[in-house]
């Protein structure tokens, strides 16, 4: 059995002191919760004060971004090591605002997915497909592609230990949500993809977060689908009752 992560992306929001804010207030919403893995991914600025307010807690750490060198002139950039170093459980790679703003290939996903791993991180690797490419009906093509060229030159054991989050991007930030089928029905070919490449083993244990405008209101309906473990969650997760509830709803 697998169980369930839901992450909660806050992405370019919330200065020092909201940040602990927030999370003051959603530690005792979801204290009692021992059947799901709870995340927050703060800004890099936040991620240290954020790491101390959560000492202790069952809520866990995780980074938006890293880079794959240890270290070296690569200004602006933060490192698997930085990242560790302030209590980071999780880093965020690929995800589509990366993709699409910033020009990230699956060449630079793959080679962060390796370095977080070989660092002791857990990666939680974004995929999805375009509007116009879920129209040209080429979703699983792009999906496959993410995946595979994301995955490459992993051992089974590393796949099996990380998170894959399917996020379509038209429904990012959209308040379009995938329907449940339709996350089901890409989740499933993505498990069934690793399962080609990596075994069974990898397979029934990665776990496969949805993520595309998630709501206390939506999120249980998606959350029982049988490959969606979980989620991804942006904008509801910028409030504690919300990302609490929505925690919930994975119980
Ligand atoms: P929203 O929940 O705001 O649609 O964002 C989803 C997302 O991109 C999480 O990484």
């Amino acid at each position: 059995m697998r169980k369930p992560i839901v992450v909660g992306n806050w992405k370019m929001h919330k200065t020092v002191e909201e940040s602990v804010e927030l999370v003051e207030e959603l530690k005792p919403l979801v204290a009692e919760i021992g059947d799901v893995e709870i995340g927050v991914c703060p800004p890099f600025t936040s991620l240290s004060e954020v790491s101390r307010v959560l000492r202790g807690s069952n809520i866990n750490l995780g980074a938006q971004d890293m880079y794959w060198e240890p270290q070296g002139a690569y200004t602006g950039e933060i490192s698997a090591g930085m990242l560790l170093s302030v209590g980071c459980r999780y880093v965020i790679v690929g995800h589509s605002e990366r993709r699409t703003y910033f020009g990230e290939t699956d060449e630079w996903v793959n080679r962060k997915v390796r370095a977080a791993l070989e660092a002791g991180l857990v990666p939680i690797m974004c995929v999805g497909e375009t509007l116009e490419q879920r129209q040209k009906g080429i979703t699983q093509e792009v999906v496959d592609r993410q995946v595979t060229e994301g995955l490459r030159g992993l051992s089974p054991e590393q796949v099996a230990g990380m998170v894959i989050a399917y996020e379509p991007v038209w429904a990012i930030g959209t308040g379009l949500t995938a329907e449940p089928e339709q996350a089901q029905e890409v989740q499933a070919f993505i498990r069934a993809r690793i399962r080609q490449l990596f075994g069974e083993e990898a397979a029934d244990s990665v776990r496969i977060q949805y993520g595309g405008s998630i709501k206390p209101e939506n999120a249980r309906e998606i959350f029982l689908q049988p490959d969606v473990d979980g989620g991804l969650v942006g904008g509801a997760s910028l409030e504690a009752d919300s990302f609490a509830r929505i925690v919930r709803a994975a119980m």
